[in-house]
Order: structure tokens, then sequence, then C-alpha cells
């Protein structure tokens, strides 16, 4: 079945990248030149998704404005002939049909995922978390969605982490069904390396079927207060099988100030433009002495 909808949550407040964060959306962060959203929505564009929900909150209005149309804008490019940038700006109000839903309370990822179930309604549908870029020779989300058809189950994508990511990313206890398809049959948030399962991190894109907006409902908030998307798939493990996909490629984690400069880096000079002056540039500061 092919997955027409996804939703993208973007109510947090991006607290690990403060203060740029404090008036502005993570998500309008440019890696480059393109804010932090686009690289995700292009990915689930190009997967074939048409319909996209991006769940915001008080002071993200940003973002909607970012996916509208600017006919002064427009105008005023046309008039100086401005017409490469012309194209891309009408090209991103046109990518996807987009519906923004506010979140009012940042009570965590699951609750977030909740306010998008008159959205999705009787479908499957992926989520895409924009923190992560991921660079893959096919999309990610696509990945995700390809082997969702297959197998008819929830499927969540998995990254190979190091010690320091058992740390920061939910692990999985894996049963492995193919080269790359495991069974999930437990998973611990942030465990650290002493009590992880495996060397299997979940990341930030999810191929659900609308059950989980009950799951979700039934899922006891955490300490601080919030409803953990990792704690609803917990819940559903007892239900139904969960899948997990080790994807094809590259993921930043550019919701953090270091992985945001690795994929600023690794992604100009994989552009043309930048290419080799940045290379040229990176060589010059060589040796590395303080
Ligand atoms: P994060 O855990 O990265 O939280 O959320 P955050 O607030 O964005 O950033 P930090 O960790 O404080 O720096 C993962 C995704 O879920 C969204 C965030 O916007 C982000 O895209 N989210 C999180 C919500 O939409 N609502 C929430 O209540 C929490």
């Amino acid at each position: 079945m092919k997955i027409r909808k996804a939703v993208i949550p973007a109510a947090g407040f991006g607290t690990r990248f403060l203060p740029a964060t404090k008036s502005q959306p993570k998500e309008m962060l440019p890696v480059i030149d393109k804010p932090l959203i686009q690289y995700c929505v292009e990915e689930a564009v190009q997967a074939g998704i048409e319909n996209i929900a991006v769940i915001t909150s008080r002071g993200k209005s940003s973002l909607e404005d970012y996916f509208d149309q600017i006919p002064e804008l427009e105008q005023f490019l046309e008039e100086k002939k401005k017409l490469d940038f012309l194209e891309e700006v009408r090209r991103i109000s046109k990518l996807a049909e987009f519906a923004f839903i506010r979140q009012k309370q940042a009570l965590g990822l699951g609750h977030a995922i909740l306010m998008a179930k008159s959205y999705i309604g009787q479908e499957p549908f992926a989520v895409l978390l924009p923190d992560d870029i991921f660079d893959c020779p096919k999309p990610c989300i696509q990945q995700l969605g390809d082997s969702f058809s297959e197998f008819k189950a929830t499927f969540i994508v998995l990254g190979r982490v190091d010690k320091e990511g058992t740390k920061k990313y939910g692990i999985v206890k894996p049963k492995q069904v193919s080269e790359r398809v495991f069974q999930i049959e437990d998973m611990i948030e942030k465990p650290g390396p002493e009590k992880a399962f495996s060397d299997l991190g979940i990341l930030g894109r999810y191929v659900f079927t609308p059950g989980i907006f009950e799951v979700i409902k039934k899922t006891a908030p955490d300490k601080k207060g919030e409803i953990q998307i990792t704690d609803a798939i917990k819940l559903l493990l007892a239900m139904q099988p969960v899948y997990g996909y080790l994807f094809e490629g590259k993921r930043y984690d550019a919701g953090d100030k270091f992985g945001f400069l690795q994929a600023t880096i690794e992604l100009a000079l994989k552009r043309p433009e930048f290419s080799q002056d940045l290379r040229k540039y990176l060589e010059s500061l060589r040796p590395f002495t303080e």
C-alpha cells in the first residue's frame, strides 16, 4: 500500500540549540541555504508523499510562511530578473499539500504525533523528524515504505551507533529477518553501553498504521510528563510485530550543534558550487595546531 501522508513534528523547544532557538524555530535553521525542515519535506516528496502535516506551536509561524506563496517576493524577483531564485521560491510553495496543526503544549513526541489523528484518518503514514538529515541513494522514508508494503507492519529506521550513541538513542533488541530487516523484540531508551541490547539505535523516521493513535492514548507519560513515541512503540510490540530497517546511506543529527556542523560541511562538499573551494579551504587549515 502506498504511503500518501506524512507527519513532521516540529513543536519542540529545541533546547540543544539554544540560544539560536530562543526566538526562532530549530526547524528553520539553514544547513547551507535550506532550512532543516526542507530536507525532510523533499525526502518525503521524493518518496511519493503528497500530503504533509507539520505539527507546530507558538512562535513557529515562519514554518507556515516558508511553504506558502509570497506574491510580493515573486514579483520583485521577476522584475529584477532573478529567475533562478524565482523558480526556487515557487517550487518550495508547490512541493506538497501542507496542513499545520498546533500542539498546544510540548507534551512529547508521541503526543505531537497524536495531534495528527483526524488528519491521517484510516491510512498508513510516515513520520519524519526534521532534526535528522538523511543523505541516501534511495530516500530513507522510501526504504521504510517499501518494507512496510512488503510486511504490512510498523517500521522504524535503525542505524548503527557507537558507545556514545547508546546514551543518546533508543536501542533495540533485534531478531534478524533479512540483511536489513529486524523484528524488534524489545527496546530501551538511552541505556548506555552496559545495558544496551545491541548497537542498533532508533532514528527519526517511522511508518505507522493508524492503530498507533489508540496505543499513544494508552501510553503513560514519562518522568518529565511527556508521552514518548518509544514508550508507545513498546506497548505496540506486545500486540503485534514491529520491525526495524537498517537504512542505507548517511545521516546527520542536525538538531545537535556538532551534528549540524558535520551536515553543513559534508553536504557543502557535495555541492558543485562549493566543493572545490571548501576542500581547498579545509586543506589550508592544516596542520591543526593550537
Ligand atoms: P527532540 O527530542 O529533538 O526535542 O524532539 P526538541 O525540543 O526538538 O529539541 P531538544 O532535544 O530540546 O534540543 C524530536 C522532534 O519532535 C518534536 C520536535 O520538534 C522534534 O522535531 N517534538 C518534540 C514535538 O513536536 N513536540 C514535543 O512535545 C516534543
